[in-house]
């Protein structure tokens, strides 16, 4: 394993001397990189001058990319637990077509310092409560399930909890040496590690092979009675989801990260559209007060797109009201707002929206 760490590590104030981390003021300096598994690294971040990170197991933050080719933002779950507040971690893959996780590889070195926003996202423990919880996840989707179980560890190590992740290879398990020694201190912790395929590397004696009804019953015969958490790409968490559901689960306990699914872009773009067909009015005018520029919104625009016509800059990462990197303070007038999640009901009371699912039915004015 290569672990590469800043020299300086700051002094940190006890909790009750300083404040938590505030996006829209301190950057985020990065104190180490570490190889977890072929094309995944964990990236761990203290607070530029001094502060800790509050935020929620499950939770997730959008970093600001400032690449040769312009800002990118880009989504990652949180891998570290707010049990150790002074850092926040994110594990991430970079996949053959990756283009931000790549500049992160290449670019981003102990002492970089990284605009970020959050941390967002209601897949958390805290929202959805159990006594016995079911961890499922493949791949990189492992992360969010991380965050939970080392908050578990820290704050409740009796906790009843099956964790399984599915992955290609037995080498390609993120996290498995650190899940092995959990298991030795979390006396109700179960493993189940479901490669898919064997590899010469890493011999495998265990289960193997795609998640089905059979192996997850061998993995957690009493999963009919837990909280179930799943996250992955969008076939595992389909598999899974049907399986349990076709078993008679109470979907009410079952809770998935859907968080950069297709199904939730294309919701909202069928909203567009809807939008359009329901005749929000047309020519309306959005005034961006910080950046001093009225644009004419065209039928069915969001505030979003209608920044980007005036040459406004509002940070955007999922574009699908997920991950709420683009909330702004809408000073006047009216949106209609369908939004997935990435905004709550006291952000909304204080006059913010999503600025990438909100879209104008009066003339309204924007804090941008
Ligand atoms: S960009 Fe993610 S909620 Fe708008």
């Amino acid at each position: 394993m290569n672990i590469a760490l800043i020299g300086v590590v700051p002094p940190a104030l006890p909790l009750d001397q300083s404040r938590p981390w505030n996006s829209a003021r301190q950057m985020l300096v990065c104190t180490s990189v570490t190889d977890e598994a072929q094309d995944v690294k964990t990236f761990t971040f203290a607070v530029e001058g001094g502060g800790w990170f509050s935020y929620q197991p499950g939770q997730f933050i959008t970093v600001e990319l400032r690449t040769a080719d312009g800002d990118l933002h880009r989504t990652y779950t949180v891998s570290s637990t707010p049990s150790r507040p002074y850092s926040l971690a994110i594990t991430v893959k970079a996949q053959p077509t990756s283009v931000g996780t790549r500049w992160m590889f290449d670019n981003l070195v102990p002492g970089s310092r990284l605009r970020a926003y959050g941390p967002s996202g209601h897949f958390t423990l805290a929202r959805n409560p159990g006594r016995k919880y079911l961890f499922i996840s493949a791949g990189s989707g492992i992360t969010p399930m991380m965050s939970m179980l080392r908050w578990l560890s820290d704050c409740a190590p009796g906790s009843d909890v099956v964790f399984i992740n599915s992955a290609r290879r037995p080498e390609d398990i993120i996290f498995r040496a650190e899940l092995e020694l959990l298991a030795q201190r979390m006396p109700n912790l179960s493993l189940g590690f479901l490669p898919e395929g064997r590899s010469k590397a890493s011999p495998w004696a265990g289960l193997m092979g795609r998640i089905d009804r059979h192996k997850l019953a061998m993995l957690t015969p009493d999963y009919m009675s837990r909280e179930i958490f799943c996250c992955g790409p969008e076939p595992f968490m389909k598999s899974v989801s049907s399986i349990v559901r076709a078993e008679g689960f109470d979907m009410g306990h079952y809770h998935q990260e859907s968080f950069g699914a297709t199904s939730i872009a294309e919701t909202v773009h069928r909203q567009a559209e809807e939008s359009a067909v329901d005749g929000i009015a047309a020519g309306l005018k959005v005034s961006f007060l910080g950046a001093n520029q009225t644009q004419t919104c065209q039928p069915g625009q969001t505030v979003l797109e209608t920044a980007r016509a005036a040459g406004v800059r509002i940070p955007a990462a999922c574009e699908s009201g997920i991950c709420g990197t683009c909330k702004v303070l809408k000073r006047s007038g009216d949106v209609e707002m369908r939004h997935n999640g990435g905004i709550s009901t006291q952000e909304i009371d204080a006059g913010f929206v999503l600025a990438c699912c909100s879209r104008p039915i009066t003339d309204v004015e924007i804090e941008a």
